[in-house]
């Protein structure tokens, strides 16, 4: 019998190309999402749409299914609105996550994997960012990804449940079929705006800040592909079976691309000139993030192989062309 993985947040962008690789790598998967971020999947899936927090529905999901362990993506994730409406961040991503480990822990179910994020750094004292880098948050997302994470740790050391937080650093690229990509309702992220300006869906681009102390003056951050973050996961969830302890991993190339780079890559790539300006820092972007990623690539035997700049521009182009 194949191990079934309840994946919440299924739908989103790096949810689906996750549960892809689970349903290619021969695990049984179910999704648990409630659509508000989601997008309809392409594929054959069994799925739920309900909400995390609903600690009832999310036992009875467990307990029907024989679930074995739980990928956990289901989050709001905008760092800007996290600032204007924090109630809305706490809730979901801290509030409704205690209700989904209510759920597991009545189910008797003892391995999560938890999607967190490089904003628990805050601005980082050294680069390569390694994990055990001071975390500040700068933002409230930041901070409920950094709860959530603490959370864990004490649920570990209190009942047993063992979990794998995967920080991630910058999330960019699609799938290599095609089949899905990155699509937010606003998108804020850079690399989905350039192509829309390729496409001639936006009259131009913004560099948000060109007098960072960097190479070239714009910031600089560590853009891994959705693909090889997707397989982490099952990395992170090999890791759990095999008796793995509670542990965080950055999950980053190590190196850093700056914003006027990638203008550069999506230019020569889309064969299209971009209209661009210069404009002035965007408020709360650090100037620098890098992962050192040693930890991963040595625990978890990880390797972020489809993480070249081209190939995520590339995937990603064709995706987001693909939809015209
Ligand atoms: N940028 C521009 N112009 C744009 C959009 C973005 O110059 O139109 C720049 C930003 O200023 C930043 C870089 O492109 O320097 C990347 O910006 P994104 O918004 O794509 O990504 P962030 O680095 O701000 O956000 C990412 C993740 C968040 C996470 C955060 C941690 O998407 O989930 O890193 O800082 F919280």
């Amino acid at each position: 019998m194949p191990k079934r993985i309840l994946v919440t947040g299924g739908a989103g962008y790096i949810g689906s190309h996750t549960v892809k690789r689970l349903l290619e790598r021969g695990y049984a998967v179910t999704v648990l999402d409630n659509m508000e971020n989601g997008n309809p999947l392409p594929f054959d899936v069994d799925f739920v749409e309900a909400d995390i927090g609903d600690t009832p529905k999310v036992r009875e999901i467990l307990e029907g299914r024989e679930i074995d362990a739980v990928v956990h993506f289901a989050a709001s994730a905008q760092v800007a609105e996290s600032v204007r409406d924090p109630r809305k961040y706490y809730r979901n991503n801290v509030l409704a996550g205690m209700g989904l480990l209510d759920g597991l822990m009545d189910a008797g179910v003892d391995k999560i994997v938890f999607s967190s994020s490089c904003a628990t750094y805050g601005v980082p004292d050294a680069i390569p960012i390694d994990e055990g880098e001071t975390q500040v948050p700068i933002n409230p997302y930041g901070w409920t990804k950094l709860f959530f994470e603490r959370i864990l740790r004490d649920y570990d050391a209190a009942y047993g449940l063992r979990s794998v937080s995967l920080r991630y650093f910058n999330a960019a690229g699609a799938d290599e079929d095609g089949e899905i990509g990155e699509m937010h309702d606003p998108e804020t992220h850079v690399i989905p705006i350039l192509l829309e300006v390729a496409l001639g869906k936006r009259p131009g681009f913004s560099v948000f800040g060109t007098d960072y102390d960097t190479r070239d003056g714009s910031c600089i951050r560590d853009y891994v592909h959705v693909t090889d973050l997707a397989d982490a996961h099952i990395a992170a969830l090999e890791y759990l079976f095999k008796g793995g302890r509670t542990d965080a991993f950055n999950l980053g190339t190590g190196d850093g691309i700056s914003v006027l780079e990638l203008v550069d890559a999506v230019e020569r790539i889309t064969g299209k000139k971009l209209k661009v300006a210069m404009e002035a820092r965007r408020p709360g972007d650090p100037a620098v993030l890098v992962a050192d990623n040693r930890k991963a690539r040595e625990i978890l035997g990880w390797v972020p192989e489809k993480s070249s700049l081209d190939n995520i521009v590339e995937t990603a182009w064709k995706w987001h062309s693909r939809k015209v």
